[in-house]
């Protein structure tokens, strides 16, 4: 079961053809999507935790188990690294391993719509040293274009929130939407097929167990757009 993952399968065959008019209105018109009460108290009780944490930010968006996160965590030994995820079972895993006797104390877990998380997180000006988005979910079919992180109107909010940026998926298509966003937002970027991946996410592990292509797209987003 763990290494016969099924390709993305989508009707494209490239990038999407609105993709560039899509960035480009989202990086012109700041997302005004209302952040829930929720969202906000999480926000606000980590913000308070770490007002007096010098330490540089690295930020694993959608961590799901947190393996990630604490790989990331031993990676940057300097850093704490927080994993954000909306799913509460994959983050209860990951608390246990966090948790355990040996992990690096380095890391934190937090259940939280990333896209709250970044609009968050821009508005209190945050600057993430890095940020990682691992092999998140591609919503691959062309109308839902809008639903990957490219094209999605929180786009301009995770830029600003600046860092290195680090984008690993298996479907080069969604690469190369990244690569086309990037452009738009003046923000240079450099694409590879990890040839000898250095396996950070189960997910990864998975797709290379799968023999699958696995796409990285890096990007220092420092000079990244503000947003109003
Ligand atoms: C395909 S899994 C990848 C998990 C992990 N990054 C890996 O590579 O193994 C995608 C993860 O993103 C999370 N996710 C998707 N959309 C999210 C959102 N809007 N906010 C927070 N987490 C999200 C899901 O709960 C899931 O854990």
């Amino acid at each position: 079961m763990f290494a016969n993952s099924r390709q993305v399968d989508s009707r494209q065959d490239g990038v999407h053809g609105c993709l560039d008019a899509i960035v480009r209105r989202h990086l012109e018109h700041p997302y005004r999507r209302p952040v829930g009460e929720r969202a906000r108290a999480q926000f606000a009780a980590l913000a308070a935790a770490l007002e007096n944490d010098s330490r540089p930010r690295v930020l694993d968006a959608g961590c799901g188990t947190g393996v990630s996160t604490l790989r990331l965590a031993r990676l940057h030994a300097d850093a704490l690294v927080i994993g954000v995820d909306k799913s509460a079972h994959r983050l209860r895993t990951g608390q246990r391993a966090l948790d355990a006797a040996g992990a690096p104390r380095n890391a934190l877990l937090l259940r939280c719509d990333v896209v709250d998380f970044w609009l968050l997180a821009a508005a209190a000006g945050w600057r993430f040293a890095a940020q990682y988005l691992l092999y998140p979910n591609p919503w691959p079919k062309p109308e839902h274009v809008q639903r990957r992180w490219p094209g999605h109107p929180v786009l301009p909010a995770l830029l600003a929130c600046g860092g290195r940026l680090e984008l690993r998926t298996n479907w080069k298509i969604y690469a190369d939407e990244w690569c086309l966003a990037l452009q738009l937002a003046n923000i240079p970027w450099h694409i590879d097929c990890l040839a000898e991946p250095q396996l950070i996410s189960p997910f990864e592990s998975k797709y290379h167990a799968s023999d699958h292509l696995l796409w990285r797209v890096q990007a220092d987003s420092a000079s990244g757009p503000a947003i109003g």
